[in-house]
C-alpha cells in the first residue's frame, strides 16, 4: 500500500490530476490517496498558499502527485506554492524528460533529461528593492552545487553516459563559476561519463538544432525552468512534459505546466503530463514495469491519434483522452 499526497492545485492542475489518479488507480498496485490543498484558492481563504499543516501531512506520506497553481503576479508577497513545496522539503533535483512521441510536430529521436537544481539561484527568493532600484540575490552554495551534480552523473550512468553543464560562467563568474568548478569536480568520480560544457546561449540554440545530440543537462534553477519549456516545445509542448522534485527522502511529480487560466474550466487540458508524472512516480516507488505499461498505454493513444485533445490537434476532452489510456492499460 503506498500512501501518496494528491495536491490537484488550481485550474487545470485540477481536471489533469483526476485523470492521472484514475490511471494510478487502474493498475494492480494499492494506494491511499491523501487529498491536500495548496495554491491561489487556498491563500485567498486562509492568507498563505501553503498551510503549514500540509507539509507536516506530507512528510507522512512517500511521495506527491501535483497538478499546477496559479502564482498572480500583482498580490504582493504572493510566494508560489510549488517553489514552497520544493524549498520546504528539500526536493533539490527538478528531472524533467524530454522525449519523441508520436505527435504532430514533435522533433524526432530526442531522449534527453534536464536536471535543474531545485532550492537555490535566482529563485531563492531573496528580493529586495530601494526606491528606484531592485534587487534578487542570486545564491549558489558548494553543498547545493555537489547533490545535484552528483544526481546528474548518477542519472547519466543509467542512461548513455553524457552529461551537458550548462552555465554563463564566463559573464555571472561566481556564481556560475562555482556551479562550474564543483560539477567538473564531481564529474571527476565518473570517468566513464562524457563531459560536456555550453554556455546557456548556446545551449538554448542548440536544443533546437541537434537535440538529439544531449543526453542529461546538468544547470541551476531559472536556466533550468527556461530551457525545460522549450525543450517542451520541441517535442510536442507542455502538454506532454512531466517532471519528478526529488530529494533524499521524497518526491513530487507534476506536470511542467502551469494552471493555464487561458483554458481552465474548459475540460480541453491535455492529461498526459500529469499521466507521464504519475509514470515518474511509479518509478521512484519501484513500480518499474507498471512505470513501462502506463507510458506504452500513452505512447499507444498517442500514435492512434482518435482521443487527442485540442493542443495536438485533436477535439476530445481530457476525460476521453484518459479514458482511451486506462482502455489501453487494461488490457495490457
Ligand atoms: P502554463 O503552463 O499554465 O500555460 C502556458 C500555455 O500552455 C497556455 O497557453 C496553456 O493553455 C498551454 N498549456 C499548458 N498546459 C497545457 C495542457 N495540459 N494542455 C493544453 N495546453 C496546455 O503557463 P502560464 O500561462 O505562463 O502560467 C499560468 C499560471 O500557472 C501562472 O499563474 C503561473 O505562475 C502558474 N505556473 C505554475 C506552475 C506550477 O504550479 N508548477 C508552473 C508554471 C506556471
Ligand atoms: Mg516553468
Amino acid at each position: 500500500m503506498y500512501k501518496i499526497a494528491v495536491i490537484p492545485g488550481d485550474g487545470i492542475g485540477k481536471t489533469v490530476i483526476s485523470e492521472a489518479v484514475r490511471v494510478l488507480e487502474s493498475t494492480d498496485l494499492k494506494f491511499k490517496f491523501q487529498f491536500m490543498k495548496v495554491g491561489y484558492e487556498v491563500f485567498k481563504k486562509v492568507g498563505t498558499s501553503v498551510p503549514d499543516k500540509v507539509i507536516s501531512e506530507m512528510k507522512n506520506t512517500q511521495a506527491c502527485l501535483f497538478g499546477a497553481t496559479t502564482t498572480p503576479v500583482d498580490v504582493p508577497n504572493y510566494r508560489s506554492a510549488v517553489v514552497t513545496l520544493r524549498k520546504a522539503l528539500d526536493l533539490y533535483a527538478n528531472v524533467r524528460p524530454v522525449k519523441s512521441y508520436p505527435v504532430r510536430g514533435c522533433a524526432r529521436d530526442v531522449n534527453l533529461v534536464i536536471v535543474r537544481e531545485n532550492t537555490e539561484g535566482l529563485y531563492s527568493g531573496v528580493e529586495f528593492e530601494t526606491e528606484n532600484s531592485a534587487f534578487a540575490i542570486r545564491v549558489i552554495t558548494r553543498r547545493t552545487c555537489e547533490r545535484i551534480a552528483k544526481f546528474a552523473f548518477n542519472l547519466a550512468m543509467r542512461r548513455r553516459r553524457k552529461v551537458t553543464i550548462v552555465t554563463k560562467a564566463n559573464i555571472m563568474r561566481k556564481t556560475c563559476g562555482l556551479f562550474r568548478e564543483v560539477s567538473l569536480l564531481v564529474a571527476k568520480d565518473y570517468p566513464e561519463v562524457e563531459v560536456n560544457e555550453l554556455f546557456v546561449d548556446a545551449a538554448a540554440m542548440n536544443l533546437i538544432l541537434k537535440p538529439q545530440a544531449f543526453d542529461v543537462i546538468l544547470t541551476s534553477n531559472l536556466f533550468g525552468d527556461i530551457l525545460s519549456d522549450e525543450a517542451a516545445g520541441l517535442v510536442g509542448g507542455l502538454g506532454l512534459a512531466p517532471s519528478g522534485n526529488i530529494g533524499d527522502n521524497y518526491g513530487l511529480f507534476e506536470p511542467v505546466h502551469g494552471s493555464a487560466p487561458d483554458i481552465a474550466g474548459k475540460k480541453i487540458a491535455n492529461p498526459t503530463a500529469a499521466i507521464l508524472a504519475a509514470k515518474m512516480m511509479l518509478e521512484y516507488l519501484g513500480e518499474t514495469e507498471w512505470a513501462e505499461r502506463v507510458e506504452n498505454a500513452v505512447v499507444t493513444v498517442l500514435k492512434e491519434g482518435k482521443h487527442l485533445t485540442p493542443d495536438l490537434g485533436g477535439n476530445s476532452t481530457t476525460h476521453e483522452f484518459a479514458e482511451a489510456i486506462i482502455g489501453v492499460l487494461e488490457k495490457s
